[in-house]
């Protein structure tokens, strides 16, 4: 039987159609101009989203992986450092870490999904050399004590926002709390380019100049290489399509805040749990993520009735083949090992309508209702 799509994960063709106008004649410039590598679109834009995220300087890279680990290697960590990751979180941030020869040391999470601050003090060694908080779907994490932890023990604060474009905390956004803001502009996400893209936020000139160096082979001019780098440049087309698309990420990110109260509000009249959150003006539900004793079975109902949903992320990094070598089993992080077996994230996304959320919703409690005893419950959170 084929399921026509009711309601697909994100839409991006919806959101491409809003702004063909727009972006075509941007993307010609650059075609016509031929300025495709470090062109004036690349300078506009990342002069435009330092603006935007209340930092002096922007760096433009190829990916959010990019941003991470040239954040990491602009601020002198290396081999033998350690950094505090979250094992929460999708397994780029831990990765940029092992790509630069340094050590993940993984925390659990809190009940809101982020890392948990108060076991931040366990976690420190000799080795430690930053900590890098994530704003896991679209949340700040908590950073007033993780920014006084760092203080105290003279760390530095990596902050991995490739899903909080635009989530703002007492009036500071996302990628401005630490030494360094990375972003990734994948195409799903909040701010996303077409094709890869990322970018690093900072307010200290000298480690922007180091990142400049560091991703364009270590160059300030032509063919005269100051240090060994490699090439993770920004390019012009996807520059130009992302300094379009930043004019509507704040009213994107309010419409996103919209669905995410109507899902609240559909979710607590069956009985289901909303997401944990801080607070909601932290929050720009990259994603929208709920809990569910029996997924698969919700996953299989929601997607009968053409519902695309996600699970972000199924294994936690400590479970993954590619980090046996921290020697972490199953047990070793209960809470984020709860959370991959329940978490669902359903459909989020800026041009989501009403009706969408309430079909969700309905099939929502029609799975919970197909089996018995209720395989969805609302006492979901981690504890
Ligand atoms: C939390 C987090 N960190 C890092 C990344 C890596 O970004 P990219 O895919 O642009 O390399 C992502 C993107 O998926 C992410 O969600």
């Amino acid at each position: 039987m084929t399921v026509t799509m009711q309601v697909p994960f994100v839409d991006l063709r919806a959101q491409f159609a809003a702004l063909r106008d727009e972006i075509a004649p941007r993307v010609q410039r650059v075609m016509e101009d031929a300025s495709f590598i470090l062109g004036p679109d690349v300078g506009r834009f990342e002069e435009n989203f330092a603006r935007y995220v209340g930092a002096r300087h922007c760096v433009g890279v190829e990916s959010g992986t990019a941003a991470l680990q040239l954040a990491l290697q602009a601020l002198g960590i290396g081999p033998g450092d350690q950094v505090i990751v979250p094992a929460n979180t999708y397994i780029a941030s831990a990765i940029a870490v092992s790509a630069i020869g340094a050590e993940p040391v993984l925390v659990e999470c809190d009940e809101n999904y982020l890392i948990d601050a108060s076991r931040l003090e366990s976690a420190l060694t000799p080795r430690t050399k930053a900590v890098m908080p994530v704003h896991l779907y679209g949340q700040i994490a908590p950073m007033e004590p993780i920014s006084s932890f760092a203080r105290r023990h003279g760390l530095r604060v990596i902050e991995d926002a490739c899903q909080a474009h635009g989530a703002r905390e007492g009036g500071k956004a996302a990628g401005s709390f630490g030494d360094v803001g990375c972003f990734s502009f994948y195409p799903g996400k909040n701010l996303g380019a077409y094709g890869d893209a990322g970018a690093i936020a900072t307010n200290d000139a000298e480690l922007a100049e180091k990142l400049m160096l560091l991703r364009d082979f270590g160059q300030r001019k032509k063919y005269e290489h100051l240090v060994k780098a490699g090439n993770c440049r920004l390019d012009s087309i996807q520059a130009a399509v992302l300094d379009v698309k930043l004019r509507h990420l704040d009213g994107w990110n309010d419409a996103r805040r919209r669905n995410a109260r109507r899902y609240d509000r559909k979710l607590s009249e069956i009985g289901v749990a909303p997401p944990p959150r801080l607070t909601d003006e932290g929050h720009v539900y990259h994603l929208y993520v709920i809990e569910v004793d029996n997924r698969a079975h919700a996953q299989s109902v929601l997607s009968e009735r053409g519902i695309a949903t996600g699970i972000h992320y199924p294994v936690p990094i400590h479970l993954q083949p590619a980090y046996a070598d921290l020697g972490l089993g199953r047990g070793a992080f209960p809470r984020t090992e709860r959370a991959a077996e329940r978490i669902l994230s359903l459909p989020m996304f800026p041009e989501l309508t009403e009706e969408q959320i309430d079909l969700v919703v309905g099939a929502i409690d029609d799975a919970r209702r197909l089996i018995a005893p209720p395989c969805l419950a609302n006492s979901g959170r981690p504890s």
